[in-house]
This record gives structure tokens, C-alpha cells and sequence, in this order.
């Protein structure tokens, strides 16, 4: 499973980087506004930051929510780094310019997925990444996990292509039961891959064997 980090922090990345696990970097207009990242020129500098930083896809979402717009934006936010996934949302439109750049070889994400029949529009129309929301969806106490294990099975029936990234991780549980239920990417804050990390007989363990070595050595 590869691990993308969720936010447009520039130390976060370089963090998460430096453990030399990262895979990638999901970005959304709202991380961007949260960095205080506004201005066309701003935005296009940060995804290059973010770039240069990472060694894996970048996902840049278009604002547009027409046809036309999402292309112009797109095409532009692909210009600026081979590592440029352009991230699209689930409508009408969207749908058709995930055809569009997947025709043109150009990878894209399909975010705002919240079922299974938008996972099988988005995979018919080529995406390289499918974004479902598994925080946003146990949010209004439907089951975020149980979607991304329908949509796994449904890919894995028809050898599909598309990559199914779980997106609004919030916790290190998550990031576990995504990969119980085979999602190819998870994309998370860094406190849920930091939380990973965590256990208490780990800590303990460590303190024991510190003190035994210090014991010893006197
Ligand atoms: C990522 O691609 C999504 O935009 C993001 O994971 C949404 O997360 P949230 O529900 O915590 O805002």
C-alpha cells in the first residue's frame, strides 16, 4: 500500500519524506487556503515546492467545475511537473475531462467519491487515482472502510486500472483497515502515520532494555 501524505505544509511533506516512506502528496483547496497559499502565481510555485520536495505524485485540484475550465487549469497544472496528477472532481464534467486526460496520458484523481457508482463512472472514464472519503462518510455514521472494500472488490472483478486511494484518513485505525481491505493508496495527515508508530509495551520495552544496558556497563 503507498503512503501519500494529505496536506500543502511544506515541513509536514519534508517530514514525512525524510522517514523515506512517502509515495506522494494529496493537496485540496482548502489545505492550500489552511497554508494561507492564495493567488495564481502562489499556488503554482507551492505545487513545484511540493515537488521538489517529493519523489512521487502530486495531486493539484482544479477549481473549475466546467469542461472547458477544468481543461485549461489542468493542462496548465500538468505543464508544471512530470510528477503532476490532476485532481478532478466527481460531476458531469469532471467525468468527461478524466477522459480527456487519460486519452492524453496525463494522470488524474477523481476526488469528492462517496459511492460505488461514482467509483464505476470514474474507472470507465480512466482515472489513474479514485479519492473516496472514508472520514467524511463515517462523519454522517455510514461505514468509510466498508465503501473502500466495495469498490476494491468491484476494481478487483474487472482487473481494473484505476487506483483506489483512501482519502479523509483520520486516524492510525484507518490507515490499518485500509490496508486490511487492499485500498492501493491511503492518503493521511501525518499525525495518523505518526500514530502508527505508537505502543506502549514499545516504549516500556526500550526504557528496560536502556536501563539494563546502563546497569550493566557501571
Ligand atoms: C484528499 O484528497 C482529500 O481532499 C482529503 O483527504 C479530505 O480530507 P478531510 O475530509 O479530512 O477534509
Amino acid at each position: 500500500m503507498k503512503f501519500f501524505i494529505d496536506t500543502a505544509n511544506l515541513d509536514q511533506i519534508r517530514e514525512a519524506n525524510d522517514l523515506g516512506i512517502l509515495d506522494g502528496v494529496t493537496t485540496n483547496p482548502s489545505l492550500m487556503a489552511k497554508e494561507g497559499i492564495s493567488g495564481y502565481n502562489a499556488v503554482m510555485q507551492h505545487y513545484i515546492d511540493i515537488c521538489n520536495i517529493v519523489d512521487g505524485d502530486v495531486s493539484a485540484e482544479v477549481i473549475s467545475t466546467d469542461y472547458d475550465g477544468m481543461i485549461k487549469e489542468g493542462e496548465a497544472l500538468a505543464a508544471l511537473h512530470p510528477n503532476i496528477v490532476v485532481k478532478i472532481p466527481m460531476i458531469k464534467d469532471g467525468i468527461k475531462a478524466i477522459r480527456y486526460f487519460s486519452d492524453k496520458g496525463i494522470k488524474t484523481n477523481c476526488t469528492l467519491v462517496f459511492s460505488a457508482g461514482q467509483a464505476i463512472l470514474a474507472a470507465k472514464a480512466g482515472a489513474t487515482y479514485l479519492s473516496p472519503f472514508v472520514g467524511r462518510v463515517d462523519d454522517i455514521s455510514w461505514d468509510g472502510i466498508d465503501l473502500i472494500a466495495q469498490i476494491v472488490n468491484i476494481y478487483q472483478n474487472y482487473d481494473v486500472e484505476t487506483q483506489v486511494l483512501a482519502a479523509s484518513i483520520r486516524n492510525p485505525l484507518h490507515i490499518v483497515q485500509c490496508a486490511e481491505v487492499g485500498a492501493d493508496v491511503v492518503t493521511c495527515p501525518l499525525s495518523a502515520i505518526l500514530g502508527l508508530l505508537k505502543h506502549p509495551l514499545t516504549d516500556i520495552g526500550l526504557q528496560q532494555f536502556l536501563a539494563d544496558h546502563a546497569k550493566a556497563s557501571k
